[in-house]
Parts: C-alpha cells; structure tokens; sequence
C-alpha cells in the first residue's frame, strides 16, 4: 500500500486494458470497409491494429495476473472474478490465434466471411471480459478502489432474493453475511450524504433479512462445525490462557460462536426495523452495531484460531 500518489500495481491492469478496448472498434471496422471494397489497404489497417492490440493485450494479460494475486479478494467476490479470469483468457488466446492466422503466408490476404465473422467473435470475447471486469468488479464491487474498502464493501453478486435459502457452509454464510452487511454500510453512507430513500431503506430492510437468515443457520448449523472443546483460547480464559480467574464459568468455542450468531441476528433483526420504520438515525445505530458481531466473533473465533 502506498500513499496513494504513486500508480499502484493493481491498477496497471485497468489502465492497459483500453488498448484493447480502443483498438477493437477498429478492427471490426478496418475489415468490414475491407471485405465490403475488396480493399487491400483496408485489410492492412485491420491487420497492424490486430498485431498491435494482440501483443498490448498479452501485457495486460500480464498485469491481469500480477492484480488476480496481488488483490486480496474478500470472501463472496470470487464468482465475477473467475468468470473474468475465464473469458479474459479465452478473449487472448483467441485473438493471438487470429493474429498469427492472419499474419500466415506471403502478400496480401483477403478479408472474406470467415475473417470479418472471426473478428466479430473475438471483439465480442473482449467486450464481455471487459464488462465483468469495468462494471463487475471495479465499479460495482471496488475491487482495488481504497474507496470501497478494496472490496470490503462489495454488495452480493447476485440479488439476495435469487440466492439458495441454505448456506453450504460456513465460510458460503460469511460470504453471504459479508456482501448483505457491504450492501448495508454503502446504502446508509450515500443516503447520509445525499438524503434517505425509500428505495435504499427497502434495500437495507432486505440484506439484513438476509443476515438474519444467515445468522439464523450459523447459530444452528454452523456452530456444529466449532468443535466443542476445541483448543481456542475462549475469550473468558484468564491471563496467559490459564484457568479464568475466579468462579467465572468458561465458554465452549462453540458456546462462543453461538452466542455471537444470536448477537448478529438481533442486530440484523434491529436493522430490519429501522429500515421498515425509515428510521435514518435507527439505521445508522444499528448498523454500526452490526459491526460489533463480525470483530467480536472474528476476534475470539477466526484470528485466533490462526497464529497470532
Ligand atoms: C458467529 C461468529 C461470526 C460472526 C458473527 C461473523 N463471522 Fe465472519 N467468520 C467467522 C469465522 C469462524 C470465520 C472463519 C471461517 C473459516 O475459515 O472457515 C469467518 C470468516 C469470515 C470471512 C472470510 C471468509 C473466507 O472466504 O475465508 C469473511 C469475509 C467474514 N467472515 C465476514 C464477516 C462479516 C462482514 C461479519 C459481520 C457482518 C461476520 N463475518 C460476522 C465467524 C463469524
């Protein structure tokens, strides 16, 4: 991380990519106008265009790479990432194909069917890749935007509504809890800089009804996964991990967990109401302490459990 005035590795990658994106109008274009006046100069234009972009594209690809390992993704983000990763890869490969088809043999090459209807293909390889990564990831998520948390504060990447009722696991219900609490601190930061909406409450009202439900299996089923008697420093131990001092009766990790499960489905439950209510001040309140359940359990449970 650095004081913000330096270009930053992260962002070489989505500045590079409007190369591509610059150059993949031309392309269609120099062969359509090529084939349609069975113009060699024509065909030449969307050739060099093809090479150049081609080879900035292995760059940015190269970038693409550095930003995938250098970001550190937060969990519920990873579905639009790999879907970039994956037509990102197919919109490359497919266009250096093209590029070495068309650069095969000696002298001019016409520009037929077959190479306008390859090019079209590939732009449209390269205008899907670009919509995940531009509108999915950077300006919907935050991803390497210090803005938004580094993507922190990412809203789920499917409507709540949409999503299976059950978890999978834990770490699917903290995926699901993270993107619903995201969706709730952004909508409560513009509606308290712009003014309250019932459309922004009706959103609140929903992603807490989504941690609600998450918190709901968490503390039935999720708990189950905590092993009893786990060695985890329980937060009611005493100094140096000895037994607690006095008479205080010491909490199971599972008991731990549980109990901060309920914390968050309260708090969310609160949340709800406040909304429902269009209660703007309510809101804020009880979003902040919607907080106090992710450090608290995250505190005793997740960053304890590895070396600190
Ligand atoms: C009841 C306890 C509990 C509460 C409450 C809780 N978490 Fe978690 N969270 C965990 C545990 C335990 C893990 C580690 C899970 C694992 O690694 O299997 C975790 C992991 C995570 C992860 C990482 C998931 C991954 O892919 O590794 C995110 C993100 C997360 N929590 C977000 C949140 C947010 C945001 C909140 C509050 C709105 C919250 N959690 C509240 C217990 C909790």
């Amino acid at each position: 991380m650095n004081d913000g005035y330096l270009p930053r590795l992260v962002t070489a990658h989505p500045a590079l990519v409007h190369f591509a994106l610059g150059t993949l109008p031309l392309i269609v274009l120099a062969y359509a106008v090529a084939r349609a006046r069975r113009s060699e100069r024509w065909a030449f234009v969307g050739d060099v265009s093809t090479w150049v972009t081609a080879s900035l594209s292995l760059v940015a690809a190269a970038f693409g790479l550095a930003s995938l390992l250098a970001l550190r993704w937060p969990g519920g983000v990873e579905r639009w990432r790999n879907l970039h990763v994956g037509f990102g890869v197919a919109f490359v490969l497919s266009l250096v194909t093209f590029a070495f088809a068309r650069a095969r043999g000696r002298g001019p090459r016409p520009v037929g069917n077959r190479t306008l209807g390859a090019a079209l293909a590939v732009g449209a390889l390269g205008v899907v890749t670009g919509w995940i990564g531009g509108e999915q990831l950077v300006f919907r998520a935050g991803m390497g935007v210090a803005a938004a948390g580094d993507g922190a504060l990412a809203p789920p990447a499917l409507p709540t509504s949409t999503t299976s009722a059950e978890p999978t696991g834990t770490k699917d219900a903290m995926h699901r809890v993270r993107a619903s609490w995201g969706a709730i601190v952004t909508t409560t930061a513009s509606m308290l800089v712009d003014r309250p909406q019932g459309e922004g409450f009706a959103a609140i009202a929903r992603e807490a009804a989504a941690i609600e439900r998450a918190s709901s299996w968490l503390a039935h089923e999720g708990a189950r996964s905590i092993a009893p008697d786990a060695d985890m420093s329980a937060p009611s131990k005493g100094v140096g991990g000895g037994p607690p001092a006095g008479e205080v009766a010491v909490e199971t990790p599972r008991q731990v967990f549980e109990r901060w499960s309920a914390e968050l489905g309260d708090t969310a439950r609160a949340v709800r109401e406040a909304a429902e209510e269009r209660n703007i001040e309510a809101v804020a309140k009880t979003s902040g302490r919607l907080q106090t359940a992710c450090a608290g359990c995250h505190d005793d449970l997740r960053w304890k459990r590895a070396s600190r």
